[in-house]
């Protein structure tokens, strides 16, 4: 695996491996790499020749400065890890790299990018956007591959990628969890013990509102997952909506028509965790 520094070589390394007619997967993370990551490059080397994985903690889509300092970095061992996951290229740049002047883009990103993480992180899902179409621009892939734990960021970019015309399948990825449930995550690290012990309730009281579904409405089920988890020992749910799983708005009942999805974010601790559910018609 080789491992790239600056905009300029990543571009004309990917420049050569079109000519050649090569096939690119590329998939971005901000580093500290779980199973979860893994799992999407594995699948990026099953279906391309050449597979970029890009480790950036990128500054402009955190709107909590303590966020941005206390996010993990662990660049060693993630070179490790990509190299055993069969990655060709790892693109680790510096913020001045990726941003030698500020970048004041606007996405109008529309109401996909309004609600849930978007009202509660204002700027966060436009500096997603930046980023992820700044890699889009170098890499030119044509597939690129994240995890479905962050679900409305994934309708959030395929947004983008419609606004900025971008010829790239985006391809969602099911979300890891560990055996007890608790969905792979990199702020996983920073639970306390107490924590983690109690943290993976947030799945299994998801799982449990499925089996609620023939028979509540949205609202009864809000409420059953909000009050169950707000009951667990150090657990404190920010938000949990039930959404249109297309366009991410509330979801008016359980037919609306793009399938609906639970999201949920949870504060165990100060640690922000997020989860979701889907729906589906096999569990009414
Ligand atoms: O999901 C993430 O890790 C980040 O939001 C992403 C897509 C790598 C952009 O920085």
């Amino acid at each position: 695996m080789k491992v790239i520094r600056t905009a300029g070589e990543l571009r004309e390394v990917m420049n050569e491996a079109r000519a050649k007619g090569l096939g690119i997967g590329l998939v971005p993370t901000m580093g500290a790499l779980h199973a979860g990551h893994i799992s999407l490059m594995e699948r990026a080397r099953r279906e391309n020749d050449i597979v970029v994985a890009s480790v950036f903690v990128n500054p402009t889509q955190f709107n909590n400065p303590e966020d941005l300092r206390t996010y993990p970095r662990t660049e060693e061992a993630d070179c490790l890890k990509l190299e055993q996951a069969g990655v060709d290229y790892a693109f680790i740049p510096t913020v001045e790299e990726v941003y030698p002047e500020p970048d004041t883009r606007q996405f109008d990103l529309g109401p996909v990018a309004e609600v849930m993480e978007g009202a509660m992180r204002p700027g966060h899902f436009n500096g997603v956007a930046q980023i992820v179409s700044k890699l889009f621009a170098m890499v030119a892939p044509h597939r690129a591959y994240f995890g479905e734990k962050d679900f409305q960021q994934i309708a959030v970019i395929r947004r983008m990628v419609q606004l900025e015309g971008f010829d790239i399948d985006i391809i969602a990825c099911p979300i890891c969890r560990e055996a007890d449930g608790l969905a792979l995550s990199s702020r996983n690290v920073r639970l306390t013990p107490e924590g983690r012990k109690y943290a993976p309730a947030i799945h299994r009281i998801l799982e449990e509102s499925c089996a609620m579904v023939p028979s509540a409405d949205i609202g009864q089920v809000k409420n059953f997952v909000t009050r169950s988890i707000n009951a667990v020992p150090t657990l404190e749910v920010e938000y949990f909506e039930i959404a249109d799983a297309l366009t991410m708005q509330t979801a008016e009942s359980w037919d609306s028509a793009g399938g609906t999805v639970g999201c949920i974010t949870v504060y165990c601790g100060d640690v922000r965790l997020i989860d979701n559910i889907i729906y589906t018609k096999a569990t009414r």
